[in-house]
């Protein structure tokens, strides 16, 4: 097993370009078993959830071919319309292949997703929505089998919570529905927007993506097309604190600005002077920041995704943050790591309260608990005394493309090792 080690006290300058986004590559990614033959996608991040994916689209009888960043699928009809438990359990964004699956071919068997690291994540929105467009589904041994004899039936759905995944199912499910299907409380984050112009290149007929009603008109057919995929905004993010917190100059290229407002808000309102241009960010250097109290709440509130990193931050602050987390409700298995880096956290069920102190980490050991969680307990390295080891780093793997080589080319001391 691999672990990162970091030495604390270096000063980040530079620049540094975002990868392609996890959680748009994704998405699209399944959207291709919607149409039959080649597709080609660029930008697309090698991590372990794409080549998750891979291997369920493999299954699911697609070729596929994935070097360079570039993944060429070709979609053939499956002969087992199923995704089995052994690659759901491995990535929880399997749940994906629900929606187009019963769309295109009336009959979907998938595994159910457990919980995992950050809440129990459970799926009755999906569910309840495909019956809304006559699906008849069961869940039985594990798994949702899911039928629509005749085709889905396009429905007006209203979303108890903004659901990002059932947003995009639900999308997927209403491209071939008859008749008009209405997302109302439709999540409306960039990666939704992203899926959106691919199914629209494919020949979907969509309106609203990115706002709280999407209306999609069914149609009969799609044909396979290409596209570019989004910048990773939660990478971007996560270089951009790590400038931050280290007090150095550092600007993230190839990211939209836009996607991340409010993080920009934030860490002006904290006391960093941001730069930005139609796609780079720049964090100028800070020696003293104040701390700021965050609630994350869905796009574009400030981004559960960042919610970690940005609390590796306020540790180094002047003064106290209140950190509210409302999208997840057991999202701060990473305070309880930073307390050991002599973090001052006090931890509630959705709250916590940092006192901040800037210079105030000593490296020691920790453990990452999920994806965000690695890249706060890395960015807390940056500035702790001495030598933090993250172990357990194969959560970071799922979603971020060479973070310790990107925070190194700015000059981090950052290292790659096995585990003794
Ligand atoms: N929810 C329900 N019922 C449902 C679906 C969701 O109650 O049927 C609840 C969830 O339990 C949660 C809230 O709704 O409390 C929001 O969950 P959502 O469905 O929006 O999350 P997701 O689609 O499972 C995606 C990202 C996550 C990101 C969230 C929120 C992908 C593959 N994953 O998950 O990304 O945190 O949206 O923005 O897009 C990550 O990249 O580290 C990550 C966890």
């Amino acid at each position: 097993m691999d672990m990162i080690t970091i030495q604390g006290g270096m000063q980040l300058n530079g620049e540094v370009a975002t990868s392609g986004a996890k959680n748009a590559a994704l998405p699209i990614l399944f959207s291709a078993l919607l149409a039959e033959g080649q597709h080609e996608f660029t930008n697309v991040p090698k991590l372990r959830d794409i080549y998750s994916t891979k291997e369920l689209l493999e299954s699911l009888n697609c070729e596929v071919k994935f070097e360079n960043n570039t993944f060429k699928v070709n979609v053939k009809r499956p002969e087992k319309l199923q995704a089995h438990y052994d690659y759901v359990r491995k990535m929880r964004a399997s749940i994906l292949c629900l929606g187009p699956l019963l769309s295109k071919y009336h009959e979907a068997e998938v595994s159910l997703p457990g919980g995992c690291a950050i809440g129990t994540r459970p799926i009755n929105i999906h569910l309840d929505s495909l019956k809304e467009m006559g699906a008849q589904i069961e869940v039985k041994a594990g798994y949702v089998h899911a039928k629509a004899p005749g085709g889905l039936k396009g429905a007006r759905i209203l979303f108890e919570v903004a659901t990002v995944g059932g947003t995009e199912n639900i999308m997927m499910a209403a491209v071939f529905a008859q008749g008009e299907t209405v997302i109302e409380n439709a999540a409306k984050e960039p990666e939704i927007v992203d899926m959106a112009n691919y199914l629209i290149k494919m020949g979907a007929k969509i309106e609203g993506a990115g706002t709280s009603i999407i209306r999609v008109q069914g149609v009969n057919e799609l044909k396979p097309a290409t596209h570019d995929i989004i910048p990773d905004r939660i990478e971007a993010g996560t270089l951009l604190i790590a400038g931050a917190i280290t007090g150095g100059d550092v600007t993230v290229t190839r990211c939209v600005p836009d996607h991340l407002e409010a993080l920009i808000l934030k860490l002006r309102e904290s006391g960093f002077k941001i730069e930005t241009s139609d796609s780079s960010i720049r964090v100028l250097p800070q020696s003293v920041w104040k701390g700021v109290d965050i609630t994350t709440t869905p796009h574009p509130g400030f981004a559960t995704d960042l919610q970690a990193q940005f609390m590796a931050l306020m540790v180094e602050a002047e003064g106290t943050s209140v950190i509210t987390e409302s999208v997840f409700e057991n999202r701060f298995m990473h305070v309880q790591e930073l307390v050991r880096l002599n973090a001052d956290i006090t931890p509630k069920t959705r709250v916590a309260v940092v006192r901040g102190k800037k210079g105030g980490l000593l490296a020691a050991p920790v453990m990452a608990t999920d994806l965000r969680a690695s890249a706060c307990l890395i960015l807390a390295g940056l500035v702790a005394q001495g030598e933090t080891k993250v172990k357990r780093i194969y959560h970071l793997d799922r979603g971020y493309e060479n973070l310790e080589l990107k925070l190194a080319s700015l000059g981090a001391k950052v290292q790659r090792l096995k585990e003794e």
